[in-house]
């Protein structure tokens, strides 16, 4: 962090004093005002609920321009990674810095490769499961367990060990996610498969049987790679704060992803592309292109809770780069699989022409997000709509990662605790219960 010239100072209307606080410039984005001594200064803390004026902690991983529509990892624009690298060279990118060459790239495909499988044991916990559990619920559950099995990689203050475990958690999401589907349709676990890519070997445990051959698509396998790499990281959203904050109290890593998996789970966040599914398919069932219109008055009714799911994001003012991404891998898939006519993209794309015009979008700077698309890629290859969020949750497995080790590397690093307004009672005293 660099100290900027200027200092902010804030003063108070009833005369007391006013205090001065330094203020650090970043390589690109916001200035940031340094409050954490306000509080012994001033006895007041800052109320920001949302976080939406609060950087919570520095970080050299991901940034985004949500005015310009930009996205960078490590200061690598996200068309550039999707287009020129896979999915293994990003996790490299996002976990060590820099993107691998040739030998680093090999070496790194096989370390990963070598920690796909997972304990056998973990098929006699899944069998705990109802078979219809919701697989974020069986994720959730399945990444927390790996602490039970990785003894040797639980000290997240040992460098080795966050090693390790950045790598364990990375090779066995995809198996893990698989079993996760193979167990809710009744079929058998497939092996991983360590000659295949790591989005082919994705699609072979997802979609092979042991009865016979099945023969990877490179299309979809393109396909898959690109939502791996697209979902990788998003500097500090809801998910990643959370395995921040979780792993701050100095819980092992793989509690901390598993607490990531638990708050991506929601419809605000990484469950909204299974919410705009939903919503393209009730639209379908109302009447489909037809009723697009009513239902954009229905979305513009503020007392009507519908919402155009996989429009309008926290940081996004404007296009969100991985939804242009998104948008040309859908029709890469749809004509790979011949359904350039799918009646659920052509509504897609005639609601995401309504809103890019309509003034309550416009005025709100309301955009498609990622999740717009990527919904309908996911179906196109077969992936059930209720899976979606752990697909999500594998690819974002890296970013929460990094992100953990960078701040547990950062000597500044503290617990997370945040303060609060209390607007509860004051003192009172109990009353026994014949008073009450
Ligand atoms: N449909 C209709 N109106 C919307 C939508 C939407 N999808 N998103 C925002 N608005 C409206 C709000 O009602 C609000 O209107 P107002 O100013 O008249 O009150 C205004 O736009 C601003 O919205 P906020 O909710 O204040 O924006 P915020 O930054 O808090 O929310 C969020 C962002 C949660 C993503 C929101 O846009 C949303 O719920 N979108 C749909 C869900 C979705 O697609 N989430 C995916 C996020 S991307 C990801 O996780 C990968």
């Amino acid at each position: 962090m660099k100290l900027a010239d200027n200092k902010a100072t804030l003063s108070f209307s009833n005369g007391s004093p006013s205090v001065e606080m330094p203020v650090y410039q970043g390589s690109l984005g916001p200035d940031v005002i340094d409050i954490r001594k306000l509080y012994a200064q001033t006895g007041k803390f800052t109320y920001d609920p949302g976080f939406l004026s609060t950087a919570a902690c520095q970080s050299a991983i991901t940034y985004i321009d949500g005015d310009k529509g930009e996205l960078l990892y490590r200061g690598y624009p996200i068309e550039e990674l999707a287009t020129g690298c896979d999915f293994l060279e990003t996790c490299h990118l996002l976990l060590y810095g820099e993107l691998p060459n040739a030998e680093g790239k090999k070496k790194f495909s096989r370390l990963v490769s070598m920690h796909t499988m997972v304990n056998e044991q973990m098929q006699f916990f899944l069998r705990g499961f109802r078979r219809d559990a919701h697989p974020m619920a069986i994720m959730t559950g399945l990444v927390g367990a790996l602490s039970a099995f990785y003894h040797d990689s639980t000290d997240i203050n040992n460098p080795q060990h966050r090693d390790i475990s950045a790598i364990r958690l990375i090779a066995k999401m995809p198996t893990l996610v698989a079993m996760a589907y193979k167990y809710t349709v009744g079929q058998p676990y497939m092996y991983p498969r360590n000659d295949l890519s790591y989005a082919g070997n994705f699609l072979h445990m997802m979609f092979a049987t042991p009865c016979e051959d099945y023969k990877v698509s490179p299309v979809l396998e393109r396909a898959v790679d690109r939502i791996f790499t697209l979902h990788a990281d998003h500097e500090q959203n809801a998910s990643t704060s959370t395995v921040r904050l979780c792993g701050s109290s100095g819980t092992n890593p793989f509690a901390a992803i598993a607490a990531g998996v638990a708050c991506l789970w929601g419809p605000a966040h990484g469950g909204a592309n299974e919410a705009c599914l939903n919503m393209l398919e009730d639209i379908q069932k109302m009447g489909g292109v037809s009723k697009v219109g009513e239902f954009m008055e229905k979305v513009k009714d503020k007392n009507s809770g519908v919402k155009l799911m996989g429009f309008g994001h926290r940081v996004y003012k404007n296009y969100d780069p991985r939804a242009k991404l998104m948008q040309e891998t859908c029709k890469e898939v749809l004509a790979e699989l011949g359904l350039e006519n799918d009646p659920l993209f052509k509504l897609a794309m005639a609601l995401e022409k309504i809103a890019l015009e309509d003034e309550y979008f416009v005025s709100r700077k309301l955009y498609p997000n990622v999740d717009f698309y990527s919904g309908i890629v996911q179906r196109a290859i077969g992936i059930p709509v209720p899976l979606f969020t752990a697909v999500f949750a594998l690819a974002r497995t890296v970013g929460w990662i990094a992100q953990l080790n960078e701040m547990i590397g950062d000597p500044e690093y503290k617990i997370g605790r945040p303060r609060q307004l209390f607007t509860g009672s004051v003192r009172r005293e109990v009353q026994p219960l014949a008073k009450r």
